[in-house]
């Protein structure tokens, strides 16, 4: 038997804007420990390795900061706190049931375009 590849993996965006800058970014000094609370929650229940957490750059949806996306599903949970995190793991991670009242508004986040289709839009 090989080794298993994880079940999950989920994308904590780990942005934070420059000092003065007008945008919105999922790190903060307030928001700053997230990814190591998530991290920390993964190995307290022992599921890291299955659950593979990974710091990513912007995901483009900042204005709901902070924000993570867990795969499979394409499921974006959006303003994340301690609290949300715990709720995710339990009821989505092991759980298997999407915590929709965590989920991004769906008109942020509209299904996905094909990139073919995206090349035709473009005149390509
Ligand atoms: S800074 Fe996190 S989505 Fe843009």
């Amino acid at each position: 038997m090989g080794i298993p590849q994880p079940a999950f993996y989920i994308f904590k965006c780990e942005q934070s804007a420059p000092p003065g800058m007008p945008k919105p970014s999922c790190v903060t000094p307030q928001t700053q420990d997230l990814f190591q609370y998530l991290a920390q929650k993964l190995m307290q229940d022992g599921i890291m390795g299955t659950v593979q957490p990974i710091r990513t750059a912007c995901l483009n949806r900042c204005n709901a900061g902070p924000v993570m996306l867990v795969e499979p599903g394409h499921t974006m949970y959006t303003r994340l706190t301690k609290e949300k995190i715990d709720r995710i793991i339990t009821e989505h991670i092991l759980g298997g049931v999407v915590v929709e009242e965590f989920v991004i508004e769906s008109e942020l986040w509209d299904a996905p375009m094909s990139p073919c289709d995206m090349q035709k839009q473009m005149g390509r």
